[in-house]
């Protein structure tokens, strides 16, 4: 018995001890780096422009130079190249057991994040990330511009970890997949597509993907916020733990930095489309790598196509028909009393038609009674937000939910408003702001539940995913 236990422990550290040796910290912060770096081989990765400046100025001890061009070729446009990540590791003299530290000039420029999933890519587990970069060490730490002279080593790769890729067949075929989240890491202008690339035949971004933009992780000064803080950006957008990510940017590099983060955060299941939205954007097949642009209004009637209940009781309520208030003669005594002239037309007035139609002053929403007789009134968009990206993705989505269900998340990557969740969203017109407002009379008097009855008759949801 107390042989097989020894016997048995003996068996754990023979197993377990290699696998302890390899593990390192995934991230140190300049102290802890301090600590190790003669265990370490530093690596200062270049950025575009180039930050070559900040190397010559001066870098920890030991430090290796990659340039940008290099790491461009062994990141393959997101398709990991052996050969060249191979040739990169061996002229930065790095032997597979290495501790690598990355860093660049600062913590949120993204291109050491493109080489850390790289090396995780090929097998390479002895890596990590100088928090907040070059800029944080000098902040306290020695620095120096000494050459070190490399010798060139026989780098072998022996792994292609592919569970930690995507392509966009994966993203295309993922997308609709309840716990399954896509995460777009680039800018919101980029997103929306108001800021263009040339490199992009289209612009905008991939259908069904949210938001968390790599820049909002860091602190001023380029080190990561706080895993909490980290933690709750991705749960604000419905994104947790257990579920499944894929993770996409611009060229991959914002995208390789949202991967470390998942996995620093102890996301299960993290992949990265590294050849990301300028890959998707330029797909031959334009209509099944759609791309969403901003959305815009288009109107009740199309809700009414499937939420005919829905319609049919809310064009019975003063909402429906309130355009008409701000024609002359229109509730003469009720305008009297608030101070606005009984007679005038109001149908033209900047000052009433944000409250009195649909999206007016938005995107794709209400111009003038000429141009957008569609858009008066208060209508389903006016509360659930523009419906033209969340109409098309309903229309094409039909078999999806209707087999597998969808969740609110992915309604709400469309920009669809839940109004449930959105009371602030209502007073924009209900609030102090409108001439008749509960201070005015009671009758105008906000009462959240009651109100809520009233917007038009709710029915209980079928495919929705609790
Ligand atoms: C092609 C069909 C289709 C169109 C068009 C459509 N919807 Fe929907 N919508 C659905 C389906 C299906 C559901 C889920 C119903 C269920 O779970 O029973 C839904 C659910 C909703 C929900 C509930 C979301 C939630 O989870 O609480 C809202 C709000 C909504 N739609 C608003 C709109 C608005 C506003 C429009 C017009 C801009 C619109 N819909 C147009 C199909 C459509
Ligand atoms: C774009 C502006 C706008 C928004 C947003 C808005 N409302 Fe209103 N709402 C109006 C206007 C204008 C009227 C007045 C119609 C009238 O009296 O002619 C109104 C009237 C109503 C009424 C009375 C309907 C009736 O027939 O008596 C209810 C109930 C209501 N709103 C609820 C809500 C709720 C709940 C929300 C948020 C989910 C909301 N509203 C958001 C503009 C808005
Ligand atoms: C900030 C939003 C907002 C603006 C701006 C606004 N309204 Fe309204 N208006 C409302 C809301 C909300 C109601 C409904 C109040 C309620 O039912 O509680 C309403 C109701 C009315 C009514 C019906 C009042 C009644 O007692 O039946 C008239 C008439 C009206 N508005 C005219 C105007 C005119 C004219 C202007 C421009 C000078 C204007 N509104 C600007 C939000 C607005
Ligand atoms: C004045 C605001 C307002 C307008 C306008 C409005 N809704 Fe809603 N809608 C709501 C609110 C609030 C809820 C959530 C009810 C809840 O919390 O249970 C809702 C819920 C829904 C739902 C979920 C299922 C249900 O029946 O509750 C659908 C579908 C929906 N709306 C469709 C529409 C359509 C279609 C239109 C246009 C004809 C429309 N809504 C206009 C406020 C609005």
């Amino acid at each position: 018995m107390k042989k097989l236990l020894i016997l048995t422990l003996l068996i754990i550290i023979v197993i377990v001890s290699p696998v302890m040796a390899q593990e390192v910290k995934q991230i140190l912060n300049v102290s802890e780096f301090a600590n190790i770096i003669d265990q370490t081989v530093p690596v200062f990765v270049d950025s575009v422009p180039t930050r070559e400046d900040d190397w010559y100025h001066g870098r920890p001890k030991y430090s290796r130079f990659l340039r940008f061009k290099t790491l461009k070729m062994a990141f393959g446009d997101g398709n990991p190249d052996k050969k060249h990540f191979r040739t990169m590791m061996s002229d930065l003299g790095i032997t597979n057991d290495d501790h690598v530290v990355l860093y660049g000039a600062r913590g949120e420029i993204p291109y050491h994040f493109g080489a850390f999933y790289l090396m995780k890519y090929f097998g390479h587990e002895k890596v990590s990330v100088l928090d907040g970069g070059l800029s944080e060490w000098r902040e306290t730490q020695p620095i120096t511009t000494e050459e070190v002279t490399v010798q060139k080593t026989e780098y072998k790769v022996k792994v292609m970890n592919r569970k930690i890729l995507a392509d966009a067949i994966d993203v295309w075929s993922k997308r609709w997949d309840p716990h399954t989240a896509i995460i777009d890491a680039r800018l919101p202008e980029e997103v929306s597509g108001s800021l263009v690339f040339d490199e992009n035949k289209r612009s905008g971004r991939i259908e069904l993907s949210v938001n968390v933009n790599w820049y909002d992780l860091f602190k001023p000064n380029g080190t990561f916020k706080e895993e909490s803080e980290l933690l709750q950006k991705f749960e604000d957008k419905g994104i947790g733990k257990d579920d499944n990510s894929i993770v996409y940017s611009q060229a991959g590099y914002r995208a390789s930095g949202t991967y470390f983060v998942l996995t620093l955060l102890g996301f299960q299941n993290v992949r990265n489309y590294s050849a990301s939205f300028v890959d998707w954007a330029n797909q031959e097949n334009k209509k099944k790598y759609a791309v969403v642009g901003p959305a815009y209004y288009v109107g009740g009637k199309t809700c009414k196509k499937c939420h005919r209940k829905q319609y049919l009781s809310w064009a019975k309520t003063k909402m429906a028909v309130n355009f008409n208030n701000l024609k002359p003669g229109v509730k003469a005594d009720a305008k009297k009393k608030v101070g606005l002239e009984p007679e005038k037309d109001y149908t033209n007035d900047e000052n009433c038609l944000p409250c009195h139609t649909t999206g007016y002053g938005k995107p794709g929403g209400f111009v003038s009674l000429k141009e957008t007789p569609g858009l008066i009134n208060v209508q389903c968009e006016g509360c659930h937000g523009p419906g033209s990206t969340y109409v098309k993705l309903m229309k094409e989505g039909k078999t999806k939910w209707e087999e597998a269900g969808y969740t609110d998340e992915q309604l709400k990557t469309t920009g669809l408003i839940i109004p449930e969740e959105n009371e602030q969203g209502c007073m924009a017109c209900h609030g102090g702001d409108s001439p008749f407002n509960e201070k005015v009379d009671s009758k105008y008097n906000w009462n959240w539940p009651e109100r809520v009855q009233k917007t038009h008759k709710h029915f209980p949801l079928k495919y929705k995913i609790k």
